[in-house]
């Protein structure tokens, strides 16, 4: 008889954004007239850019002609593709970064999700609290997170982020040895600087722990003192792996197109992780579509940065009316100045689903409940600023009106 993987069945409930669009839909089911607007998932809203859609035309029409037809793509991506996010991502911040040592994929959840392949059951995992769901239910998966008792699982390693230590945990205080920072942080908002980031290199390294790096938002950040990058870090190419996305840099969350970064020097007891995660890659993935990375490289043209950055602006500009809204109305505000997330207190303790459904029914603005990503997100809201202008002013007009 076939068995499942019973991993699966240890899992609580259904995935955060999952439940969160369920209850928006219940509620907007039981309000017909509920005019609901949406700053829980971190989707954005607006179009590709025209140098993107250009470039999506251009490839298409080459996929009706014979002799620009292409089949099978590279597993690991095209090099005209690599070859730009080198210059572009790397080598203008003087990182030595290679074109084999980039894996093209078909988003940053699915690379955060699929590296555990390559890694040990018995490995010790740290993530932070709150944390971006992924990373914890792909180790569950997998059976490396233990047994889910009293709202966490028995096996990880949970790193607490909250005001005292401004949203950085501290580092571990027991050795781990897979550790994943997403800075800019989903879903606190917050960014981390250059020495911050140092001080985890410097762990991995002593210890043999391998940094699991999601920069997806890394294109939001505005202060200089922030790396976008963990290879800005002296002897980061040794110890971590980082994840990118044209997701939320040029509103790619439909197109499906990101990045994996496994250096070559990066191994583990002599072993190469770029070797095995391109053995990985090979086998269980056949490439993205010569179109989509097409699209992808045109993000990187001078025109196709302009027009992206201008988006990027935009959203920030949202963050801003949403952290100034907030702030208006009394609560504590984190977030949203390197990043599209805003990381809100509860007022008078109220807990994060509570403060969730007493929003959506005064105001009709679904956010997403910090508890959701984990124990230390209780008593928060994530918003996110990928809304549009006119959108994101109503929210805030009702928000004001309504909490004030
Ligand atoms: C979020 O809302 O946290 C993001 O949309 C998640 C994601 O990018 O998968």
């Amino acid at each position: 008889m076939a068995k499942i993987n019973e991993n699966f069945t240890k899992l609580p409930g259904s995935y955060l954004f999952s439940t969160v669009a369920r209850k928006i839909s219940e509620y907007g089911a039981a309000h017909s007239d509920a005019d609901i607007i949406k700053m829980s998932i971190g989707d954005v809203t607006l179009p590709l850019v025209p140098s993107v859609v250009d470039a999506l035309h251009k490839a298409a029409d080459e996929m009706g002609v014979q002799e620009t037809f292409r089949g099978y793509g590279p597993e690991q991506g095209y090099d005209f593709l690599r070859d730009a996010i080198v210059k572009n991502d790397y080598k203008v911040r003087g990182i030595n970064i290679t074109a084999d040592e980039i894996f093209v994929s078909d988003g940053a959840k699915s690379d955060c999700g699929n590296i555990v392949d390559i890694f040990a059951k018995d490995n010790k995992v740290a993530v932070c609290d709150p944390v971006y769901p992924v990373y914890v239910d792909t180790n569950a998966m997998s059976g490396r997170a233990g047994d889910f008792v009293g709202g966490k699982w028995s096996n990880l390693y949970y790193m607490v982020c909250n005001e005292e230590n401004g949203f950085l945990p501290d580092l571990p205080t027991e050795k781990v040895d897979m550790i994943y920072l997403c800075f800019p942080n989903n879903p606190t908002g917050m960014a981390a600087p250059k020495d911050y980031l140092e001080k985890w290199v410097g762990y991995a390294k002593e210890n043999g722990s391998v940094i699991l790096f999601d920069s997806a938002y890394e294109a939001f950040i505005t202060d200089e003192n922030v790396p976008h990058s963990i290879y800005e870090i002296e002897g980061a190419e040794e110890v971590a792996i980082e994840f990118r996305s044209f997701s939320k840099t040029a509103g790619f969350t439909g197109t499906r197109c990101a990045y994996t970064v496994v250096p070559k020097a990066l191994t583990v007891d002599g072993v190469s992780l770029n070797a095995l995660w391109n053995r990985r890659q090979c086998t269980k993935f056949n490439g993205v579509s010569y179109v989509i990375q097409r699209a992808a490289e045109a993000v990187y043209s001078p025109e196709g940065r302009a027009q992206t950055q201008a988006n990027i602006k935009y959203y920030l500009e949202n963050a801003k009316i949403i952290r100034e809204a907030l702030q208006d109305i009394g609560l504590t505000v984190f977030g949203g100045v390197n990043a599209p997330y805003i990381w809100a207190k509860t007022p008078n303790g109220m807990g994060s689903w509570e403060f969730f459904d007493y929003i959506l029914d005064k105001t009709r603005v679904a956010t997403t409940p910090g508890e959701g990503f984990g124990p230390s997100g209780e008593g928060y809201i994530r918003l996110t600023a990928f809304s549009s202008r006119e959108k994101t002013e109503e929210a805030m007009d009702r928000i004001r009106k309504t909490l004030k």
